[in-house]
This record gives C-alpha cells, sequence and structure tokens, in this order.
C-alpha cells in the first residue's frame, strides 16, 4: 500500500482526533453500554414527533423510531453506518476496485471533501496540477493555501496527458519537485462540458504512476454524461491507492441535502475523518438518513434508471439550448457541444474582457452568465469565454436570453472596431 507521508502537509500532523467522537464511535458498537460520555442531547427534548418521506414515482413511507432518532442525533463522524454501508457496496458494484484497502467518509458534497483534501496535502509554494479551465469554487478552496499551481490545458477530449508529461519533465530537469497531485474533474468538466476519454484516462493514471503523483478526482457530473458507454473512473484503474474519488448527491438527488461521498486509500479516509471531527463533526445526520432510506427502497437498478432519465432531461435541455445558440450566435461565437453535465464553453468573437461583458452589460440587461476570468487561477490567461448553463432556464427563456446575449456581443464587436 502507499506510503502517503510525502504527499501530507504539515498541518496533518498537528491536528488530533476528538476523544469525545472517538468514545462515541466505541457506543455505536457497544450500544448496550451505558453513557456518561460525550454530550449526546436527548432526543426526546426534540420538537419533530415524526418524518413521513414519498419518493418517486409514489413510495411513501415513515422513519421508524430508530431512524427518526438516528436522523435527529449525533452521527459517527464517518457517517451513518447503514449509508456508508449501502454507498461502498455501491463503489464495488460500479469501479469494481482493484484494491482492497480503501474506504469512504460522508462529507458535505464535493466541495467540503475538495476542501479538507486540499487542506490534507499543500503546504504553501507545494506545487499542484490542475486542469485549467476548472471549476470556480476549486480555485476559490484553493488561492488561500498558496500552492504553487501548475496548469494543465484541455481540449476537446479533456486534459492533455502530454501537457502533463512534458510540464513534469521540464521540472525534473529543472530539478524542481513533482506536482503533490492533479486534479481533474473527468467527466462533464465543469465549465467546458468535456469528457476526458477513457484512453486519456489510462495515459494519465500511468503518468501518476511514472512521475508519482495523486489524484483528486472530483466527478460530480459522473451520472450525467451524454454517452453511450458510462466513462471509466480513476478509482477503478487504481491499483496503488493514489486516487482520491469524490462522489457528490447534487445533481441527482438534491443539492440542499449537502451530501458527497470520498472515497480513497484508508489511510487518507482516516486523515480526512480527524478534521471532520474537529470540524463539521459530521455531515447532515436528517440528509444521510434520507438518502439511505431511498437508496434502500429503490435499490440499484432504480438508482441507474434515475440517473437515466436524468441524464435524458439535460440532454434534451442541451439540445434545446444548442438550436438556440446556433439561432442567435453563429458567427458571434464557437462552442463544441458539451458532452454532459449543465454548461455551454463559449468562446466569443473579438471578446477580451468576459468579465467586463458578463458584469457590466449582460447583467444589467438581465441575463446572468459566468465569464472566463471565474475558471481561471490566474490571469495571465485569455478572458474571451462564457460559461452558460441549460439546467434552469426555460426553452422561451433560452431563446430571449441567447437572442439579449447577440446583440450586446455584435455591439461590443461594433465598438471594438470604431
Ligand atoms: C466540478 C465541481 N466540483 C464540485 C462541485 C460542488 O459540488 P457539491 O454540491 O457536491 O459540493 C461542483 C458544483 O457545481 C462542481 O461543478
Amino acid at each position: 500500500m502507499m506510503d502517503y507521508t510525502k504527499f501530507l502537509a504539515k498541518v496533518v500532523a498537528h491536528r488530533k482526533g476528538n476523544l469525545i467522537r472517538d468514545i462515541n464511535a466505541l457506543y455505536e458498537k457497544k450500544p448496550s453500554g451505558i453513557v456518561f460520555a460525550g454530550g449526546m442531547p436527548n432526543v426526546a427534548t426534540f420538537p419533530i414527533k415524526d418524518i413521513s418521506l414519498t419518493f418517486k414515482p409514489n413510495i411513501s413511507l415513515k422513519l421508524d423510531e430508530r431512524e427518526l432518532s438516528s436522523a435527529l442525533q449525533y452521527l459517527p463522524t464517518q457517517g451513518y453506518a447503514p449509508l456508508l454501508k449501502k454507498w461502498k457496496e455501491f463503489q464495488t458494484r460500479w469501479h469494481k476496485p482493484k484494491y482492497n484497502d480503501w474506504d469512504a467518509i460522508v462529507m458535505c458534497g464535493s466541495m467540503d471533501g475538495c476542501n479538507k483534501v486540499f487542506e490534507m496535502m499543500i503546504n504553501p509554494n507545494d506545487p499542484i496540477m490542475i486542469q485549467i479551465p476548472t471549476y470556480s469554487g476549486v480555485i476559490g478552496a484553493l488561492r488561500p493555501l498558496s500552492p504553487e499551481i501548475v496548469q494543465i490545458n484541455q481540449d476537446a477530449d479533456g486534459i492533455i496527458p502530454e501537457d502533463i508529461a512534458e510540464q513534469c519533465e521540464q521540472r525534473r530537469r529543472d530539478g524542481k519537485p513533482m506536482p503533490k497531485f492533479l486534479y481533474v474533474n473527468p467527466t462533464a468538466a465543469n465549465p467546458t462540458g468535456t469528457v476526458l476519454s477513457d484512453d486519456r484516462r489510462r495515459q494519465v493514471y500511468k503518468l501518476a504512476q511514472i512521475y508519482d503523483f495523486l489524484i483528486v478526482e472530483d466527478d460530480p457530473y459522473c451520472f450525467i454524461h451524454f454517452l453511450d458507454k458510462q466513462p471509466l473512473s480513476f478509482f477503478s484503474l487504481d491499483t496503488d491507492g493514489r486516487v482520491i474519488r469524490l462522489d457528490s448527491f447534487s445533481k441527482i438527488i438534491s443539492s440542499g441535502m449537502r451530501l458527497g461521498v470520498v472515497t480513497a486509500g484508508k489511510k487518507i479516509v482516516s486523515i480526512l475523518s480527524v478534521h471532520m471531527s474537529n470540524s463539521l463533526l459530521h455531515a447532515p445526520a436528517l440528509s444521510q438518513v434520507v438518502l439511505y432510506k431511498l437508496l434502500d427502497v429503490w435499490g440499484w437498478d432504480k438508482f441507474e434508471e434515475h440517473f437515466k432519465d436524468v441524464q435524458r432531461f439535460y440532454r434534451e435541455r442541451r439540445d434545446i439550448m444548442l438550436a438556440a445558440i446556433e439561432k442567435h450566435l453563429t458567427g458571434l461565437a464557437e462552442w463544441t457541444v458539451p458532452q454532459g453535465g449543465m454548461f455551454f464553453w463559449l468562446k466569443i468573437q473579438g471578446l477580451e474582457n468576459a468579465t467586463d461583458l458578463a458584469m457590466q452589460k449582460s447583467a444589467p440587461a438581465g441575463v446572468f452568465v459566468l465569464p472566463e476570468s471565474a475558471f481561471n487561477y490566474t490571469n495571465t490567461y485569455s478572458n474571451n469565454c462564457l460559461r452558460l448553463s441549460y439546467s434552469y432556464a426555460s426553452p422561451e427563456e433560452m431563446d430571449k436570453g441567447l437572442s439579449i446575449l447577440a446583440n450586446i456581443i455584435r455591439e461590443n464587436v461594433k465598438q471594438n472596431s470604431r
């Protein structure tokens, strides 16, 4: 199994477990014990008497006394035990992991997972690789840790393995340390909508072995791709324990429930667990119990059927948005058709300052779009792209919004040529 020592930030050595949490975990294993430790409030004093749920298509149920008590009470740090067991069952079924020494921890969404994973590994100036452009939340989580950012370019097939190899080779020649990890959002990347090909995933994993870096696989759109075949996950390729996989329930179950799972080598999960035990204590109990009940009553077949429905929903919207983009922006912008997720990434003709266009022109006209600058770590990159989401607006709004945007772009081109 991997020795993670060289990948860890100094802060990890200073974090100690929370004894109250550790003793609670012992009680979980021996519920017949007498609890004088900890400060578990008595559930009898809580004002919620029962919780009833109705899941699609029409399954109604009520939490039993034990479930209600778990939903309202503190939970073990790693998560609600029945949910953890279930999700590990799913990971095994879905990814067929190639090594045994892995574990999982429930977190408050993939963002919480990314944040804690970054804190676990980054000392100021430590080199790390990120795909550019990248999700703005990730950029925001990285900035305060002051890593040295090695930017990996993408094309229509996602991150370019040759770029990783070249930059690592150059660092080797210059006697610089290797990046500790690569952050990658492989399926339906935010903001570009590309899916990293299986071939490239294999190449990138090989490079991780050659140059000895870890892979942070942030995969919230894993179930929202528009391809015939489910892409291979890095976790499923992992033989060494060098992949830290982040799943999110935000896009397929509920974003407000704030749930995600980090799956990785046992040692990594135990470090994250120590952090969790001194910060959030655990992800929301009510959300975890509700998610467990859903997965339990649905079973895996229905779960998979559900995300096929979600895929169909977004694919239809992508097609409607594509038609509206072709109608209004032909000649004004370039784009590749997103292979999954929720976003179009448009390169706008003649645009130099997408931030200005988004904030000073488009927003006052009532059309809200995101500029490229939100997805770049440094401002040395171009700022001529816009991200437009097709997840939320109605077809009529898409048509109207794109018509307004087209006029703004035309006006901008005119101004530039004056
Ligand atoms: C690439 C990426 N990572 C993480 C997140 C955050 O997801 P969560 O809601 O699970 O925290 C998002 C949300 O848009 C995302 O696009």
